[in-house]
């Protein structure tokens, strides 16, 4: 059976002393809960405080991006080695708001999630409708354009290590969260391209996660549908109650 991950995305948010008092605060609240995987992905400054803060916990540690070259003149950018010596586990890719804001196209999204899995790192490949794509018929369409993009030149065995983050554009951040069968739904969809690349029993072990104004009230009706394997989670991962309610719920 798939695992379920509940991972948080800290997005360009909490300072590195942050970081530390939150995650001490954050482990106890979350022992034991071992159904699911518990991840906090968060800014790279912020990775050192993190990982010694998680030490000896259930609580594991993910980046929020990664470049897709090994190194070299790219100023600003963080290296999959790298990461991997900070004692970095996961890393989100492809996250909307880096395709929005940052040219962040399918392509380089294909390239991130290959480095990240050529370092051994699990990749968490964002993928999601814009409203407007949406209302003009093209989810299924998009989504599956986009995961099989992503995942291009990917081999079976390192599908293990991948998970995909269902996030539809206009819900995250919004308050508008995706109705649980609308979730069920564009995961089904994801899983469905999974499934045309890889076949069905791959498919069927891959982790699909549900982001977008996932939290503590909604979590419950959301992790209970059948292709709804776990949340990526902006807001109410920040909030030590809200985010191990939601633990709970996939408990
Ligand atoms: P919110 O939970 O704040 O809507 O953010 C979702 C998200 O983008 C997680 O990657």
């Amino acid at each position: 059976m798939r695992k379920t991950v509940i991972a948080g995305n800290w997005k360009m948010n909490m300072t590195p002393s942050a970081a530390r008092t939150f995650i001490k605060e954050l482990a106890p609240m979350v022992a034991g809960k071992d159904k699911c995987d518990i991840v906090l992905c968060v800014p790279y400054v912020d990775i050192a405080a993190a990982t010694e803060a998680a030490k000896g916990t259930n609580i594991k540690i993910g980046a929020e991006n990664v470049h897709f070259k090994a190194s070299g003149a790219y100023t600003g950018e963080i290296s999959a080695e790298m990461l991997v010596e900070t004692g970095v586990e996961y890393v989100v890719i492809g996250h909307s708001e880096r395709r929005q804001y940052f040219g962040e196209t399918d392509q380089t999204v294909n390239l991130r999630t290959l480095a990240a899995l050529n370092a051994g790192l699990k990749a968490i490949v964002c993928v999601g409708e814009t409203l407007e794509q949406r209302e003009l018929g093209y989810t299924e369409t998009l989504l599956k354009y986009q995961t099989k993009i992503a995942l291009t030149n990917v081999t079976a065995e390192q599908m293990k290590n991948v998970i995909i983050a269902y996030e539809p554009v206009w819900a995250i951040g919004t308050g508008v969260t995706a109705t649980a069968d609308q979730a069920d739904e564009g995961n089904g969809y994801v899983r469905a391209a999974v499934a045309e690349m890889f076949g069905d029993a791959i498919a069927a072990e891959t982790t699909v996660q549900y982001g977008g104004s996932m939290n503590d009230k909604n979590a419950a009706e959301l992790l209970a549908k059948e292709n709804v394997d776990g949340g990526l989670i902006g807001g109410a991962s920040m909030v030590t109650e809200k985010f191990t309610a939601i633990v709970d719920a996939a408990n």
